[in-house]
Formats: structure tokens, sequence, C-alpha cells
């Protein structure tokens, strides 16, 4: 594997060329362990994208795909790598441009290519674009991890004209699949209803999911998507793509099913387009986020396992390091809370038994307290009734505990009702002669202009500072962007949307460089800003403001098939009837907290709360760095099974929750365990049980792999037992 994987590359440097002279046909394999995306160019040079899909064992047989592809398509434009527009191409661009004296034609021809290896594992393949006509040149990036089956793809855009060009649409990438059918799996949701699944056949057209909120994104569509090839795959068979947009603004992806009877799948993403023309200056470069994807043809549990594997390696921040349990506060008290309370939070925090305490909203405002959502946001000075003696005193007091403090804040917003609004009305994003609407009562700080890029990077800066010893931020961002306008950017509005997103990321690049791994939650009311863009400067992300057990075993459900479990925020609270043993297993698959008023547990609640937290102790490892097994659908069963299993394949755990409240419902028969070792002996032992019960499971019971997984166990979910969790460890 490795020795072909090296000598395709050797291969692709040295047929490297650079002319547009030559019409010699280049044939450039994209290859990771299993799979390859293969480029190549026509006698016109034109670079097409011919194949994508199970790696081949010979790689000079790429070069013979194209000619067994006989499309009805005269204008040859159905599978370019990176489509431009407003010359031969009539297809759906990738890109859209306004040259500077007017013209709006745009052709991309192949000129060379390069692969940088960044490391054993990582490469970088660049192919250079020109308009022949034009000084006007596209470079595609594709960044492969070869162990994980993960492409990155983006484009730069840059040219050197006589003045400034308008990039009208400007994708990072532009893919192009054949298969017998496809099916689109998108989601939807808004407050507390994030990731609703809805799966359906590609009919012929554009089918486009995208956003146009500015901020908070995500709200109402994320821009993780999956394709299933030939059928819809299911969690162990079938070809299956997962991809996700980086970036925490607004986004489109096109999926196009050509009309041609080839019945091609073009896939375009990117920032958003609407509203968002860029005016490019000469020699500038204008580099798209990254698209990112993997692809299995051993269905969709295979494909999580993958983009788990590379966002804890290589894209969330301390990915593959620890995290910190938490009590937080913003359930028990919301806006309501003083030093005496907190002095007393603290105190539960430690008879809980977690790391850390988290100070949520409401800290903050003097003349304008923040005692509601209504006022308060961009005075980021402590409340000096609710705080007399500040933040600091606050964490002498933790310290005493012995836990540590987290702080909540919302440093990209303001309220009308602050003195920072008062005080800097443009840096405000608001269309000076229409009226102000408010989203929760707020307004969004214009990020586009550095002088607000540094007042947001000294909210963070300004808390560490006065208190080294700050252990997290849950960093929020709850209003989406109306009345788009920017008194920074002048005549340049159209940029707003874009730039926007490179302030905000230009402002955490500042916060990483001083503060490299302290954990960051990445929430926005919720999961309105679930992107890698953003992960790429969190530790975690917060799902869902719905907390209730039942809504999250489904909600952490969908969000698994794209993001790890260790970056999953799952907080305890009140929401929901199920039973606190119910609450806590569904908090533990993942990085569990609570948000709940401890002196209200009673005694065996509290007992469970300790032995649940042990065990989570020596379970996290498996659970936050292991091979997630999605066993049994919460959609389609009375009970959700989830598995973790270590590298070794020597622990593991397993989660069954009851979903369903109709007579009779729980599991009648095994749950198929997976990713064990067949040959192994495993001892199988209910955890988690609730003082003064017994466990379902009789005996002590040890069976070997092939039998947990060929046959299973009845984990005997019922109304009675609504909440299994097992633990398996081999032994010899
Ligand atoms: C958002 C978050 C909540 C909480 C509140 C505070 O809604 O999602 O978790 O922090 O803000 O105002």
């Amino acid at each position: 594997m490795r020795k072909t994987h090296i000598a395709s590359l050797l291969t692709v440097c040295l047929i490297a060329v650079s002319s547009f002279a030559k019409a010699q046909v280049v044939t450039i394999p994209v290859e990771t362990q299993h799979n390859a995306l293969v480029l190549q160019t026509d006698a016109q040079k034109n670079l097409k994208m011919v194949y994508f899909g199970a790696k081949l064992g010979d790689a000079k047989e790429y070069g013979q795909i194209q000619k067994m592809y006989k499309p009805n398509d005269d204008s040859g434009i159905l599978d370019d790598a990176y489509t431009p527009s407003g010359s031969t191409n009539l297809a759906e661009p990738a890109i859209t441009v306004t040259h500077a004296d007017g013209n709006k034609s745009l052709e991309l021809l192949y000129v060379s290519h390069t692969v940088t290896k960044v490391d054993d594992n990582v490469s970088l393949l660049t192919v250079t674009l020109k308009d022949p006509a034009y000084p006007f040149e596209v470079k595609l990036y594709y960044k492969t991890f070869y162990k994980e089956d993960v492409t990155e793809q983006w484009s730069v855009i840059t040219h050197n004209e006589k003045g400034s060009v308008t990039l009208n649409k400007f994708a990072s990438a532009n893919l192009n699949f054949k298969a017998d059918g496809f099916w689109l799996k998108q989601y939807h949701g808004n407050w507390a209803t994030e990731m609703k699944p809805e799966e359906s056949k590609l009919t012929h057209g554009i089918k486009t999911i995208d956003s146009k909120l500015g901020t908070r994104a995500n709200l109402y569509e994320p821009s993780t998507f999956m394709i299933s090839m030939d059928k819809p795959a299911t969690e162990d068979e079938g070809k299956v793509l997962l991809g996700s947009l980086e970036w925490s603004g607004n986004f489109r992806v096109d999926f196009e099913l050509s009309p041609d009877p080839s019945n091609y799948l073009r896939l375009i993403a990117g920032i958003n387009n609407a509203a968002a023309e860029y005016h490019l200056k000469p020699n500038e470069d204008f580099a798209t986020p990254a698209l990112v994807y993997t692809y299995s043809d051993h269905g969709t549990g295979d494909a999580s396992r993958k983009m788990h594997s590379w966002a804890r390696k290589y894209k969330i921040v301390d990915g593959e390091g620890s995290r910190l349990t938490l009590l937080n506060n913003w359930e028990s008290t919301y806006f309501d809370f003083n030093e005496p309370k907190l002095a007393q939070l603290f105190k539960d925090t430690k008879k809980l038994g977690v790391d850390m305490f988290l100070l949520d909203d409401g800290w903050f405002g003097n003349n304008h307290p923040r005692n509601g959502d209504n006022a308060g946001l961009g005075d980021w000075q402590e409340n000096k009734l609710k705080l007399p003696n500040g933040i600091s005193s606050l964490m002498k007091e933790a310290k005493a505990n012995d836990v540590k403090f987290g702080i909540w804040i919302e440093p990209e917003m303001v309220n009308p009702a602050s003195d920072l609004y008062k005080a800097h009305p443009d840096w405000v994003i608001k269309e000076a002669n229409r009226p102000e609407k408010y989203f929760r009562n707020q307004l969004v700080l214009d990020l586009s202009n550095p002088k607000v890029q540094d007042f947001v990077f000294g909210v963070v800066d300004n808390l560490f500072t006065k208190n080294p010893d700050l252990a997290y931020i849950k960093w929020d961002c709850n209003a989406v962007i109306y009345n788009a306008h920017s008194s920074y950017l002048k005549k340049d509005q159209s940029h707003l949307y874009t730039d926007y997103v490179r302030g905000l990321y230009k402002v955490l690049d500042r916060v990483r460089a001083k503060y490299p791994k302290v954990p960051l939650m990445l929430c926005s009311g919720g999961g309105g800003r679930v992107d890698y863009g953003a992960l790429k400067y969190f530790t975690e992300y917060w799902p869902s403001d719905n907390t209730d057990p039942l809504e999250r075993v489904f909600i952490q459900w969908e969000y698994s098939y794209f993001f790890p479990a260790i970056a999953s925020s799952n907080h305890v609270t009140d929401w929901g009837k199920q039973p606190i043993k119910f609450k806590i297993d569904v908090a533990m698959m993942g990085k569990m907290g609570f948000d709940i008023v401890v002196g209200k547990l009673n005694e065996q609640e509290l007992a469970y709360c300790h032995e649940a937290l042990k065990n989570y102790d020596a379970l996290k490892d498996v659970i936050w760095h292991g091979d997630q097994y999605r066993l049994q659908s919460p959609w389609v069963n009375d009970v959700a099974s989830l598995m973790y299993v270590n590298d070794a394949k020597s622990k593991a755990v397993v989660f069954n929750y009851l979903v369903n409240n109709r007579y009779g419902s729980g599991t009648k028969t095994p749950i198929r365990f997976k990713g064990l070792d067949p040959q192994k002996k495993y001892s199988v032992k209910e955890i988690n049980l609730y003082p003064g019960t017994t466990s379902v499971l009789e005996g002590n019971l040890v069976y070997k792999g092939d039998f947990l997984m060929n046959v299973g166990i009845n984990p005997e979910v019922s109304s009675s037992h609504t909440s299994i969790v097992i633990q398996v460890d081999a032994v010899q």
C-alpha cells in the first residue's frame, strides 16, 4: 500500500508540465489509502475530474478511464474540475468573474501541477489553471490525509489585470461523480431542533443547500451533507461521501444531476455568492475555504470513523487530548446570581465531583446590567452589584474549593442598551437609513473592521491577562446579520459576509497564537455554528440548547456522522422527564457536563452521579479517542445503541437507550457489537447501576468477540430499564 502511494506521488511529480503549447494528456491521480480522485486534461487542456471511487491497483490504468464514458455531450462541459463561465462552458459554474475591462468570459486551462509531501501521511497537490486571454489564474488545492481517506479541497484565485476583477462566484471545490443514482442526506432545524435529517434521491437539475444568515449561519441548515452512490448507504454497506464546508458564514452547496443521460453528479461548494461579489485587486490572492470530504465503500460507519480520526488528529484543538467535566449555572440561575450564590455553586461543583465550574451569561454590564438578554452585551466589565469583588475573587474562591473556573462570553455581539453601542455606533452592522432589526435584542459587531477585531480579541485577552488561571471559555454567538452594512467597508459592501468570517478567524488566530491549548467551547445559541472552519480553534461544540436526553439521543446521533464524540458537549439538565440515570448515560457519549441544581439531588441521585463519573473517568479514553460504531438507530428502533472501542480492541462501552414509549417497547433481540477482535475473549458487564438496582445481565459473562459480533447481547432495555450501559473488557 505504502509503496504504491509513494510511487504514484513520484509519478505525479515527474509528469508536471508547464506550457500551453503541448496538448499532451496529463493524468493526475489523487490517492489516499483506499480511494482515488483522478484529474485529467483533454486535448484542449481543459482539466476534467474523470474518476472518484475505490483506488485502482495499477495507477497507470487511471489514464484509461475517460474513454469508457461516451457522454452525449457536444459541449464537453460536464466534468470540469473547476467550471468557468461566460465562454464555452454552459453548465453551473464554480467561478464567474467580471474582468477589469468589464468582460465576463473565462476559460481555465491546465498549466502545471506539483505535489508537496507535508509529512508521511499528508500531501498537497496544487494544480495551476490559467485563462489564455486574460492574466487570470486559479490554483486548485487537494490536501490528502492518506490513512484517514480524507481530502480538503480549496482554490486560490489571483490575477494581474489593469484594475480590480469582480468575483461573482468563487467556489472552493467542484467535484464530479459517476454512479447509478445519488441520494442526498441533508439537515435542517432551528433553535433546539438542530440536525433533523432528510434523505432523498437526487433528480435531474440542481438541488442547493445554503445559508444567507451571515453569523449563526447554520441555524436553519448546516453545510454538512452525505451523498450515497448507486443506492442509499447503510451503516456498514454502500458507497458514501461525507462532506462539510470549513466556513462559519454563508455557504452554498449545489448538487447538480446533469440533465444529460450520462447522469453525472456535479457538486459545487463554497462561500455563498449571494450579495457577496468580491473585488479582487491585481496580485491579491483570494483563498476560498476548504471543503472537507471522505469517502467509503463500506457505509456510513466507516466514513464517520475516518472523519473522526482526521478531526481529532488534524483539526479540532487538542483533539487527541483530554477534556474537563464541568458544572454550568445557566439553567440553574439564568441571569440571577451573586457572589454568595456562586460560592455555593463552587461547593456544589466539588460535591458533584466534576473538574470545573462554568459561569454563564449575566456577569457583566454596569450602566446596562446584563440581567436579561436585552442589555449589556459589549460591556465586558464585571457587574458591580452581582460581583463586587470581580472575577479574580471568584477564581480564588473556586481554587479554594479545588475546582477550575471557566466563563461565558459573546464578544461578537452588542445590545443597543450598552456603553459600547453608544461609544462606537460605527462598529455595528446596520443600515443607517433603515430601522434596526434585532435578533435576541442584539446586533452584530463589524468584524471586517480591524479595530473591532482588536476589541474582540481584547475581550478574551483581558480575561486571560487578568486571570491567568482561567481554565475555559464558552464562546457564544446568538444573532444573525440583518441589514448587512459596514461603515468600515465603504464601497465594498458586498465583501461584508466574507470579511466578517475572515475577521473572526483573524481574532481566533490571535487567541490561539497566545493561548494555544486552553479549552474553548463553540456555542451559537445551540448548534448554530458547528463547522470545521470554527472547530479549528475550539476544543468542543455545543450541539443544542435542547438537553432533553431523549432529543439528545437523536441530535447527538446525527452530529456523530461528522463530528467526533470528544468534541460534543453533552450536559445533564432539568430538560426532559427521564430519570437522572438516563440523562447521565446520554451525556456520557461525548464530553460530559452538568447544568443542574446539585442541592436538589437526593442521596441516591448524588450517589449515582458519583458512580457514573467514576465509570466515565475509566472509560473516557475509549469514548473520546476510540472508534465509534452506531449499532442501532433511534429513528427506526425502540432502542438506540452506540458503541466505542479502543484502538487495541481491548476495551469498549455500549450505550443503549429506550426511545419509544409504546406498550412493550424494548430490546427483544440481541444487539450485535462491532469493532471487537473475533478471537479475543471479553467480559461483559452492566455499569452505571442506579443505587439499589441490580444488573439486567446475569452473572459474570465472558464471550468470544465473534459471539458478541455475530450473536450479540440483549441489553434488556424496557420501560423499567430505559438506559443500559455495558462495559466490555478483553480477558485472558
Ligand atoms: C445561548 C446558549 C446557552 C446560554 C445562553 C446564555 O442561548 O446556547 O447555552 O449560554 O445563550 O444567554
